[in-house]
């Protein structure tokens, strides 16, 4: 029997979160606000009244992906939970999705999710439950206070949306015009996750580094605030724009010790006439000088990076300039993309669009490239000590998985040693994905 046309009000729920860590931050803030609602949480899809699927709209597949989950939420005997599509997806689809499915009860945009309750009520009285507005106003006020969940790391989101208009993406059109939180709600969130136990945060933000305030103030002033709250041990953040990276913030990695030595800084291509078509704002050489300055500061910084291949035009010799920049830098990682049309972005529109077989040939050579050089990277850490902040149980026993400053995955055997504490590790060896450390104390004592 499928549903009836009004479903019932759930009582357990279920969000299962696609795509960039501001997902899984708006995720766990709508868990926390189901939550808060009376509502418990659900192992799995399966057994939930109700799922959300937070969903990505950056390349095509991920967007695709959506439909093919929605299908298999339903259940052997023909039922199946009430379904809220919300994130990227529901932004740019809106009301697309309830007519391409009928499984889908709610569709709810990045910038709408605190109103999910009153959506949820709707769509028990099997009214249209649907809501992508961008309100001026942050839906941050309108949310419950963060959850005390005991984890070591947590994100915390303080801009979203951007201004920049890169030809490729989506994202201007799907999180809107660029926003930062104001300054004492970050500080009282950052103090309550402290406070549950997170020893690092992570700042998230489309375009993190233009976070700013009406008083002047930007993220480095941010950075150096959060130095200051007790208990928290380590800070990050992430995404940046090359042309946000202020002398303000280089400084912030030269002085703040909780500040980590790790810069993801995407450039997309290593080739200028690329770059002016993908509209970046910033040229290859901009890019270099900027790392130097970086690099200037802090040397041991472990640099990351986007690239797209295959972005429309790309010839040869552009590609080329992609992978020699690559081959400059020595990246400690990266992420890769063939370039996906998007609907309504200018590039999607544009001549000379890229054989997918051109597009798979350019990001194997470019990966491989990639991932000697992550190894490198972490080559060079081997023999060396540093602290690692303990995150999860290995898949072997006794084994424990945590973060250097560098970010890279450590395992260790550290008898004693719990989930989100800090320990002095050696490394002993390196692959191009993760290391593996001795604990110091415990060398000391055999
Ligand atoms: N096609 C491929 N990759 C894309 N990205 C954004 N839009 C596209 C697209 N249309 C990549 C960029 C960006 C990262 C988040 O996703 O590299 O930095
Ligand atoms: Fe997209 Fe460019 Fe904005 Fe990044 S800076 S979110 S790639 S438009």
């Amino acid at each position: 029997m499928t549903r009836p046309t009004t479903p019932k009000t759930p009582r357990t729920f279920h969000v299962k979160s696609f795509g960039c860590q501001m997902n899984v931050y708006d995720g766990e803030r709508m868990a926390e606000m189901l939550g808060a609602q009376g509502m418990t949480a659900a192992e799995d899809g399966l057994s939930a009244d109700m799922v959300v699927l937070n969903t990505c709209h950056i390349r095509e597949k991920a967007a695709e992906k959506v439909y093919s989950d929605i299908g298999r939420l339903r259940r052997e005997d023909g039922s199946r939970p009430m379904i809220a599509v919300a994130g990227c997806v529901a932004q740019a689809e809106g009301p697309e999705i309830t007519r391409r499915t009928k499984m889908v009860d709610i569709v709810v945009g990045p910038q709408a999710y605190h109103r999910l309750p009153e959506l949820v009520d709707k769509a028990v009285r099997g009214e249209e439950a649907l809501d992508t507005d961008m309100p001026a106003a942050s839906k941050f006020g309108a949310l419950p206070g963060r959850a005390k969940q005991p984890r070591p790391t947590a994100f915390l989101t303080v801009q979203e949306g951007c201004d920049k208009f890169c030809t490729y993406c989506v994202v201007p059109y799907t999180r809107g015009a660029e926003i930062s939180r104001p300054w004492d709600a970050i500080l009282d969130e950052a103090k309550a996750l402290v406070d549950g136990g997170a020893k690092e945060i992570t700042l998230l933000g489309q375009n993190v580094n233009a976070w700013g305030d009406d008083t002047g103030r930007g993220l480095h002033d941010l950075i150096r605030a959060l130095d200051r709250v007790d208990g928290l041990q380590r800070i990050r953040y992430t995404t940046s724009h090359p042309n946000d990276m202020t002398d303000g913030l280089i400084a912030a990695h030269a002085e703040v010790e909780k500040l980590m030595p790790y810069l993801h800084l995407p450039v997309q291509s290593g080739s200028d006439p690329i770059l002016k078509a993908m509209n970046r704002s910033h040229t290859r050489d901009s890019y270099l000088r900027l790392l130097d300055k970086v690099r200037t500061v802090r040397p041991d910084i472990a640099l990351s990076g986007d690239f797209i291949v295959g972005f429309p035009g790309e010839t040869d010799a552009d590609f080329e300039a992609t992978m020699s920049l690559i081959r400059e830098v020595g990246y400690a990682y990266a992420f890769s993309f063939k370039y996906s049309p998007r609907p309504g972005t200018p590039a999607a529109e544009m001549a000379n669009q890229i054989a997918p077989e051109l597009m798979d040939e350019r990001l194997k050579q470019l990966q491989t490239q990639i991932t000697s050089d992550q190894l490198a990277f972490n080559q060079r850490t081997v023999g060396k000590s540093c602290p690692v902040l303990i995150e999860k149980a290995g898949r072997k026993p006794g084994q424990l998985v945590g973060k250097s400053p560098w970010l890279q995955s450590v395992h260790v055997y550290a008898e004693g040693a719990q989930i989100g504490d800090m320990v002095n590790v050696e490394i002993v060896s390196a692959g191009p994905n993760s290391l593996a450390g001795e604990l110091v104390q415990q060398k000391e004592a055999a």
